[in-house]
């Protein structure tokens, strides 16, 4: 079964308390939280205090996924706001193994986020380094967009290196994740799915991530 991550992203920000609610009640495996600078991408979302608050309003992991220049120098911060899974853009770390490092030296498992443009090769040097990878299927910075059908021989690609090299490495896909296309991510081989628009503007977002949930079964 796949590991469902909602993103917060499109979440009621004027009622975030019901929003974690409802999530706690459902199924969704993990929370993902969208960080933006303004800098790596052309929009900002929220940030540290944001994050802390949503770390006390659920027991579920929290995902976060930095769109920021400079990770390293907030990986610590993350930290204490209570990331349990940090992610940070191969296109924004100049010493990625570096930063790599850092953030399971702070105790928080290591994500790497790759943009559409970006080839799989730049990860073989890095992979068994690395937690999770995120595949971006929407160039990044906001919600509702439309998935890149590209992605999917990239999911394939990576996940034919991770079985190469046997790397415990999970594939995380975000960006335009729908009902109708996760069947056939999950068959490329993601294990996660994030979904943002797809949750939180259905009618039923509890019904939704149940039937994402059963996807592959
Ligand atoms: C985009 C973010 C995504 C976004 C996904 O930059 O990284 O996590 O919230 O939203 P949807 O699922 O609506 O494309
Ligand atoms: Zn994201």
């Amino acid at each position: 079964m796949p590991i469902i991550a909602p993103s917060l992203l499109s979440a009621d920000f004027l009622n975030l308390q019901a929003d974690c609610t409802m999530l706690n009640e459902s199924e969704a495996d993990w929370f993902h939280l969208d960080v933006m600078d303004g800098r790596f991408v052309p929009n900002i979302s929220f940030g540290l205090p944001v994050i802390a608050h949503i770390r006390n309003a659920t027991k579920k992991v929290c995902d976060v996924h930095l769109m920021i220049e400079e990770p390293e120098k907030f990986a610590e911060a993350f930290k204490q706001a209570g990331a349990d899974i940090l992610t940070v853009h191969l296109e924004a770390c100049r010493h990625l193994h570096r930063n790599v490092q850092q953030i399971k030296q702070l105790g928080m498992k290591a994500g790497i986020a790759v943009n559409p443009h970006t080839p799989i090769d730049l990860l073989e040097d890095i992979i068994m380094d690395t937690d999770l990878v995120c595949l971006m299927s929407v160039n990044p910075g906001f919600g509702g967009q439309q998935f890149i059908p590209q992605t999917l021989k990239k999911i394939r690609q990576l996940k034919s290196m991770i079985l190469e090299k046997n790397a415990a490495t999970l594939i995380e896909i975000d960006g335009g994740v729908t009902l109708d296309n996760a069947p056939e991510i999950i068959a490329a081989g993601a294990d996660i799915l994030v979904a943002g628009n797809t949750v939180f503007r259905s009618t039923n977002p509890v019904e939704t991530i149940a039937a994402l949930k059963r996807i592959g079964i």
